[in-house]
């Protein structure tokens, strides 16, 4: 790929490579924006085949999270942090781990406030722990506001209802079948969310021991990874891997609602964004759905308050039905109405005039 390319074309401001031979620590940095604030964004630890696809994948995320603060009126830009990497492994050993944790905190202080760190896929609160002893730029520390997936849940949960109150008259969960793709972390708990206020599931994870745990918790219905996209549900709700939906999937889907906690779940938007509108699906955007995680770790730099970041992630109810509205009163695919809603912000923002304040 050609990077300065790809960084003129979305606007990027930086991308800062990590090596450490000593701990292995390997991977990127990416801040895209900050003209509303520091960029926030977790740090992902995956095995990419190629280091091209963890510098696309810093890019793409780091992107999202510009939007996803946006969208949800917080006071952050939009960054993440890709690290090439086995979690399991890293976790086993408690000697490397440290030194690994510690050398990546110090490349967060050296941004100097800029970048802002936070879990993701791979990484856990006790890591952000690690990387709090290099830098104060780090959020998710089980010592505040801790493991954020129960709250993008709750937003994802939130998100599910204003999707089915825009397409049935009403966000009541019993009679509706939801059909959840992954049931990990955030997966879980909205399976929980979902079964206590008398919706049916159906689940599907790559993990069967997990698929059993919560299906015993839910009484929900296992299917099989490849067939979650063709079970007769209302509501396709991707909490696993992006991009799964496609060419492939899209003629599967039998719900009338996708919404999901998984990030860049287009394939790729231009193409499968117009698509599942046009075929009549109601889509929540991904980065306006999930924004609930995001959201609780900003109340950490505002000085945590549970209530006050449950609140602001109830807003999310709102967003997603005004999105849903103007996409069918305009005839605009979705996501195309969130992306002009974040753009909006960031260039009303970025044009207030320019005076001078003092210091
Ligand atoms: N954790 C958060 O707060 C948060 C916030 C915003 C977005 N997200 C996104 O939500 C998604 C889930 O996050 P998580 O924290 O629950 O991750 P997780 O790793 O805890 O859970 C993901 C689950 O999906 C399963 N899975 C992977 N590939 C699959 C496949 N092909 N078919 C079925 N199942 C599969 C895994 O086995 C795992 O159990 C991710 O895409 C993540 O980027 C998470």
């Amino acid at each position: 790929m050609n990077k300065f390319e790809y960084m003129e074309k979305y606007g990027y401001e930086q991308i800062v490579y990590m090596y450490d031979r000593n701990s292995g620590l390997k991977g990127a940095i990416c801040i895209h924006n900050t003209t509303l604030g520091p960029a926030l964004g977790g740090t992902r630890v995956w095995e990419y085949e190629q280091e091209d696809d963890a510098i696309l994948d810093v890019l793409r995320l780091a992107r999202g999270m510009t939007k996803k603060a946006a969208c949800a009126g917080l006071n952050l830009g939009g960054g993440k942090a890709v690290i090439i990497g086995n979690s399991k492994k890293l976790r086993s050993d408690t000697v490397r781990r440290e030194a690994f944790w510690r050398s990546f905190g110090r490349y967060v202080e050296s941004l100097g406030g800029r970048y802002i760190t936070a879990e993701d896929v791979g990484t856990t609160p006790h890591d952000m722990s690690l990387v709090k002893m290099e830098t104060n730029h780090v959020v998710g520390l089980p010592s505040t506001s801790g493991d954020p997936s129960p709250f993008t849940a709750y937003g994802v949960f939130k998100g599910i209802k204003a999707s089915l109150k825009e397409v049935y008259g009403t966000g009541k969960l019993q009679g509706r079948c939801v059909a959840i793709q992954g049931v990990g972390a955030v997966g879980g708990h909205l399976a929980r969310m979902l079964h206590d206020e008398g919706a049916s599931l159906y689940i599907t994870d790559m993990d069967m021991e997990r698929c059993e745990e919560i299906a015993k918790e839910t009484g929900a219905t296992i299917v099989e990874p490849s067939k979650i996209y063709s079970v007769d549900c209302d509501v396709f709700s991707p909490c696993a891997l992006g991009a799964v939906i496609n060419n492939d999937t899209i003629p599967q889907f039998k719900c009338k609602i996708i919404a999901g906690a998984a990030n860049n779940v287009l394939k790729d938007s231009d193409i499968h964004g117009p698509k599942i509108h046009e075929m009549g699906f109601v889509y929540a955007p991904d980065y306006v759905i999930n924004a609930g995680g995001l959201i609780n770790v900003y109340q950490e730099l505002l000085g945590y308050d549970k209530e006050q970041a449950l609140k602001k992630i109830d807003e999310i109810y709102d967003r997603v039905r005004e999105i849903i509205r103007t996409a069918r009163e305009t005839n605009t695919p979705s996501y195309l109405v969130a992306d002009r809603m974040a753009e909006n912000r960031i260039n009303m923002m970025r044009n207030i005039n320019s005076i001078y304040v003092g210091k």
